[in-house]
């Protein structure tokens, strides 16, 4: 017997994901790609960066950066986040605040954390990809929470049989795929939902520093504290990440929730993979304090106008019947097709004949439905690059 055969019964789950496949593509010569969720690297703070490292391996840092560290994270980085979630209207203590690599890891511990098999996990119709993926290895049931406005907590409970509701996944600002955000009302009638099932919400704000226009909204977990007066009485677990604002290369993010989920969380941590890489959580809080406050800024100015381009274009080239999202921030238009016109074919056909490549919807679907839609991104590349692409999109669906 092989030892694949071996495998536990998660393993058969794991299904390898098209992003992954499609970021392959992006070294071939002449393809425009709306694929990849990522920041562009021209916009990276390279020089605070390179100051950032000097600095920590110079003679009086380089022992704390290059030795073992605890598993909560750098504490002039905790202490850096304590006021950065305070202006986003969270009031919370440093041992309040988990240090991750990247949210990714945190998306993994808390699925590990709260699912068992058959329990099941609340997600948007479509979610991000990778959400998905980090939930499924332990083995839940997905079921459907609309983006605002939902089933009632009686139906949730029936649907979920003999396990239970455990927690709502949501990134309720820009989010990826769609590039939708959640209103006041969807986040209040959120949290309503979530006392009544008695469940967890897992905030994942990835994309919420990256607003364009509108004005802000409060994090689901400010407007909980608002209600409840303190953190510790919250079951709303905030993920956060540096990756799409300063560098998703160094894979630092972080988790803001009640002592006793960062007190199981750091166990988790400490099993996995002990902590995040100590000089990069330096250089995150180097930068951070040099330059998040004018970066964003900056960030704002460059995507927006990329993300204007991209509407214009599809307004432009799109044949009847497609229509689109119009997202307040984030990298991300979602584009549902003509009934029938499949996502994943159209993809085949583009990059053959127009070298145009995007994701094809399905895959953020738990059900594998969704086949007639597609994520554009936007932040990787320059108007007229945009207004090309969208063009020759246009042109292979006209087809
Ligand atoms: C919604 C969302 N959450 C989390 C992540 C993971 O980001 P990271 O692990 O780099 O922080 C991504 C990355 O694309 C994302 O789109």
């Amino acid at each position: 017997m092989s030892t694949h055969e071996l495998f536990a019964t998660r393993a058969s789950r794991m299904k390898a994901s098209e992003i992954r496949e499609l970021l392959k593509l992006l070294d071939q010569p002449g393809i425009i790609t709306f694929a990849g969720g990522i920041p562009d690297p021209a916009l990276f703070p390279a020089e605070g960066f390179s100051a950032a490292f000097q600095a920590a391996l110079s003679p009086e840092q380089q022992a704390q950066a290059l030795q073992y560290s605890v598993s909560e994270g750098y504490v002039p980085l905790r202490e850096w986040l304590v006021d950065h979630m305070a202006t986003n209207g969270v009031d919370c203590g440093l041992d309040n605040i988990l240090i991750t690599s990247g949210s990714q890891q945190a998306l993994d511990y808390l699925g590990k954390l709260y699912l068992s098999p058959g329990d099941t996990a609340l997600v948007g119709w479509p979610t991000y990809l990778g959400a998905l993926a980090a939930f499924n290895a332990y083995e839940p049931r997905f079921d459907r929470l609309g983006i605002n406005g939902n089933r009632g907590a009686a139906e949730y409970a029936a649907a979920a049989g003999e396990g239970a509701v455990k927690f709502a996944y949501l990134s309720p600002d820009f989010a990826n795929p769609t590039g939708e955000t959640v209103d006041l009302r969807g986040r209040e009638a959120l949290l309503d939902l979530a006392d009544e099932l008695n469940c967890a919400v897992i905030e994942d704000g990835a994309y919420q520093a990256l607003r364009y226009d509108g004005d802000a909204i409060p994090p689901v977990l400010a407007l909980e504290l608002a209600r409840k007066g303190s953190i510790e009485d919250c079951r709303t677990i905030y993920c956060g990440s540096f990756s799409k604002t300063l560098s998703p290369g160094l894979r630092v993010g972080w988790v803001v929730a009640a002592k006793p989920v960062i007190a199981q969380l750091v166990l988790m941590k400490q099993a996995a993979d002990l902590h995040s890489a100590t000089i990069n959580q330096m250089a995150i809080d180097h930068v951070a304090r040099a330059c998040f406050d004018t970066h964003i800024p900056m960030l704002r100015r460059v995507y927006s106008v990329r993300r204007d381009a991209m509407l214009q274009a599809l307004q432009d080239h799109m044949p009847d019947g497609v229509q689109w999202t119009k997202p307040e921030g984030g990298m991300f238009v979602w584009v549902t097709l003509p009934v029938g016109t499949n996502g994943a074919e159209l993809l085949a056909r583009a990059l053959e004949t127009v070298k145009v490549a995007f994701v094809p919807g399905g895959a953020f679907f738990p059900d594998g439905s969704g086949t007639n839609t597609i994520r554009l991104s936007f932040s990787n590349s320059d108007e007229d690059t945009i207004r090309e692409g969208i063009r020759r999109l246009g042109e292979v669906l006209s087809a």
